[in-house]
């Protein structure tokens, strides 16, 4: 250890496989990537599509389980998790914000910020709660229903419910995929700020670069590999980055 700030690791995967199918027909997702996500850091998963990034974030985050390989949430390996313990980590270590914000239509904005917590029977830190509504601006909007709001509005509300429950890990998948270019920066520079203020950590995937450049660094996946990391990214650099793996026509 040369510096006092070495990051801990909130996500890993080693080795990882994922063969979708069989036969002829299979598919090699995942053909053995190791990455870890620093705690305390925004990271962009970034590749074309049909690289793996869906299948490596759903990996990392039990919702899909390796063909070989491991994956950890912080210390625990997933592989090692039966089904109920696997959901029980995913309820409390995990915060999710996917493209179509799957907020719950009967309820009420501020019940499905609660959500996780209320399915976890946990109370919950009033000021945490308080300070992520706040923070995603729905203070005059609790008590509306997702049918009321607008797109970033319900996607501000996943991200204020992923991040209720204090998770180890928010990973987002496309999250501003659904979003025009400024609603998609605002739900960005909340994730970023987010992390940045409060030093919880966000993975998330993207083919976008101006999106991947609002993460601390950026991973690169092409077939199924990783193929190249970036620090500090900015739009254009990600950009250049990504014209290397297009196929020439
Ligand atoms: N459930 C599935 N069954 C079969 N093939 C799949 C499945 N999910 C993804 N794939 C294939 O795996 C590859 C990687 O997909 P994915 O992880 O979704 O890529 P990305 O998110 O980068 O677009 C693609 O070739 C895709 O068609
Ligand atoms: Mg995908």
């Amino acid at each position: 250890m040369t510096t006092a700030t070495a990051l801990t690791t909130a996500a890993r995967v080693a080795d990882a496989v994922k063969v979708y199918g069989v036969g002829d027909t299979a598919v090699r997702a995942l053909d053995g990537v190791s990455v870890a996500f620093p705690a305390g850091r925004f990271t962009a998963i970034m590749g074309p599509s049909g690289s793996g990034k869906s299948t490596l974030m759903h990996c990392a985050a039990g919702l899909d389980t390796l063909t070989s390989g491991a994956a950890w949430i912080g210390d625990t390996e997933l592989g090692a998790l039966d089904d109920r313990r696997l959901t029980l980590l995913r309820r409390d270590r995990v915060g999710f914000v996917f493209q179509s914000f799957n907020l719950v239509p009967t309820l009420t904005v501020e019940e499905n910020i609660r959500l996780p917590l209320d399915l976890a029977g946990a109370a919950g830190e009033a000021e945490w709660i308080d300070a992520l509504v706040d923070t995603v601006g729905l203070r005059d909007r609790l008590h509306h229903r997702p049918s009321q709001l607008s797109g970033g509005q319900q996607q501000r509300v996943a991200v204020a419910r992923a991040f209720a429950g204090r998770p180890d890990v928010v990973f987002a998948d496309e999250p501003t995929g659904n979003l025009d270019s400024r609603t998609g920066g605002e739900v960005l520079g909340l994730l970023a700020g987010t992390v940045r203020r409060t030093g919880r950590t966000v993975v998330m995937v993207t083919h976008d670069p101006v999106a991947a450049a609002h993460a601390d660094e950026v991973v690169f996946l092409a077939d199924g590999r990783l193929v190249d990391r970036m620090e500090s990214p900015t739009a254009d650099l990600v950009l250049d980055r990504m014209k290397a793996f297009e196929v020439p026509s």
